[in-house]
C-alpha cells in the first residue's frame, strides 16, 4: 500500500541515497541536546552486567515506570508507560483508541508524524489551522475526533497553548487528549498534572531532549490507570530493551543534572532568538529548544536552507503551506549557535 509518506523521512529528516556526513558537521536538525547526559548514565552503562542480557528484559519496565510516578507525583505505576521513544506512544495510542475511519484532531502546522501515523492507520487527520501567532482558534475547541494530538510547546513553532486552554480543550473534547510534552522540560510550565483531574488527559514526555538521550529511545506517558490499561495491551511484549531501561532509570535519578542542562539550553535559545531578530528573522517566542526563523527576504529559506548545508551546517526545512518561508534551527552549543547565526548573517548579506 502506498501512503505517500514516511515516517522514516518525516521524523529524522532522511533523504533517500544522501550520503551521511561525517566529521565538522553542526547538526542543528532533529532537537537533540547539545550537552551530554548524567554521569550517571556512563557509570551504569559501564556497570551494567553482560550476564543480564542472556534475559529478556521485564516486559512492564517496572523499575522505570515506579520513578516516573513517584517522581510526577501520581500513586502507583499503573499510572505510567514507557515507550521505545515516545514515537512508539504515540502510535499505541492511536491503536488503542481509534478505529480506521475515525477522525483524529490536530493542530496545523505541528509534528508531521501525526499525520502519518493517522493514514497509515486508516483513520482521517483533521488538521486546523493555528492562527498569526500559532495559537489554536476557537474551531479546534468545536471540533469532534476520537483523539486530539496537542503538542505543548508545539512544534516546529516552539510556541505553547495557555494551560487554561488545554484544560479547556480536555473539558469539551469527547475523546482522548494526548499531550506532547516532548520539549515540555525547557518551557515555563506543564500540564503533567492534568491526568488527576482529566480521564481522558495523556501527558506523555520523551528522554531524547531535556534527557540528552535520543540514542537510546524512551518516552513516557502519564494518564488515568484505565488509560494506562488500554495502552498496554497494543504494547509489544519487550518493547523496551533492559539497556534502555537501565540507563533511562540511572539518567531519571539525576533529574538536577537535566534541568541544569535545560537551563543551558534556555541560554542558548535566548542568544539564537534575540541575534536572529537582529538580523531581521521573524522568530516566534519559542519554549522549547528550537526556535523557528521566518523569513520573507531574499535569498529564500530554500535556498538558505541549501547553503548551510553546503557549509556543514544542517537546520531543518519543511516546503510545505506556512512553513516554506522558515527553517527551524534546534539550539546547539554556544559555538555552534554563534556559527549559524554568522553564516546566516553573511548569506543574507
Ligand atoms: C513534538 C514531538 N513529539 C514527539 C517526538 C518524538 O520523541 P522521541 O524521540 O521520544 O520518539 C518528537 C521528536 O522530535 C517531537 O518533535
Amino acid at each position: 500500500m502506498n501512503y505517500g509518506r514516511s515516517i522514516l523521512s518525516e521524523v529524522t529528516g532522511y533523504v533517500p541515497g544522501e550520503q551521511p556526513r561525517e566529521g565538522g558537521v553542526i547538526k542543528l536538525n532533529t532537537n537533540e541536546n547539545p550537552f551530554p547526559p548524567s554521569p550517571r548514565v556512563e557509570e551504569a552503562l559501564r556497570e551494567l552486567a553482560i550476564e543480564g542480557l542472556r534475559r529478556y528484559p521485564d516486559p512492564v519496565s517496572a523499575g522505570l515506570r515506579r520513578a516516573c510516578a513517584e517522581r510526577y507525583g501520581y500513586p502507583s505505576k499503573d499510572w505510567v508507560i514507557a515507550g521505545n521513544g515516545m514515537d512508539e506512544l504515540l502510535a499505541m495510542a492511536i491503536r488503542a483508541f481509534v478505529d480506521p475511519g475515525d477522525d483524529i484532531l490536530t493542530p496545523y502546522p505541528t509534528y508531521t508524524l501525526y499525520e502519518t501515523l493517522a493514514m497509515l492507520h486508516g483513520a482521517r487527520p483533521v488538521l486546523l489551522d493555528l492562527d498569526d501567532s500559532f495559537q489554536l482558534t476557537e474551531s479546534f475547541f468545536q471540533t469532534p475526533a476520537r483523539l486530539c494530538f496537542l503538542p505543548r510547546p508545539n512544534a516546529p513553532s516552539g510556541v505553547c497553548t495557555p494551560r487554561a486552554e488545554v484544560e479547556k480543550l480536555c473539558e469539551i473534547f469527547d475523546g482522548v487528549v494526548v499531550i506532547d510534552e516532548a520539549y515540555a522540560d525547557f518551557a515555563e510550565d506543564n500540564c503533567m498534572d492534568f491526568p488527576q483531574r482529566h480521564e481522558n488527559a495523556i501527558v506523555m514526555r520523551s528522554f531524547s531532549k531535556s534527557f540528552s538521550l535520543a540514542g537510546i529511545r524512551l518516552g513516557t506517558a502519564v494518564a488515568r490507570p484505565e488509560l494506562i490499561a488500554e495502552l498496554l495491551k497494543t504494547k509489544d511484549s519487550y518493547n523496551l530493551n533492559a539497556v534502555t531501561q537501565c540507563l533511562g532509570l540511572a539518567a531519571f535519578t539525576d533529574y538536577e543534572h537535566m534541568q541544569a542542562n535545560a537551563d543551558r539550553v534556555r541560554e542558548g535559545r535566548q542568544y539564537l532568538t534575540e541575534s536572529l531578530r537582529r538580523l531581521g528573522f521573524h522568530v516566534p517566542p519559542s519554549q522549547a529548544n528550537f526556535v523557528l526563523a521566518e523569513w520573507n527576504g531574499s535569498p529564500s529559506a530554500s535556498i538558505l536552507f541549501q547553503e548551510l548545508k553546503r557549509r556543514n551546517i544542517l537546520v531543518r526545512y519543511f516546503p510545505v503551506r506556512r512553513l516554506k518561508h522558515a527553517l527551524r534551527i534546534s539550539v546547539g552549543a554556544p559555538e555552534e549557535n554563534e556559527a549559524v547565526v554568522n553564516a546566516l548573517g553573511e548569506l543574507i548579506g
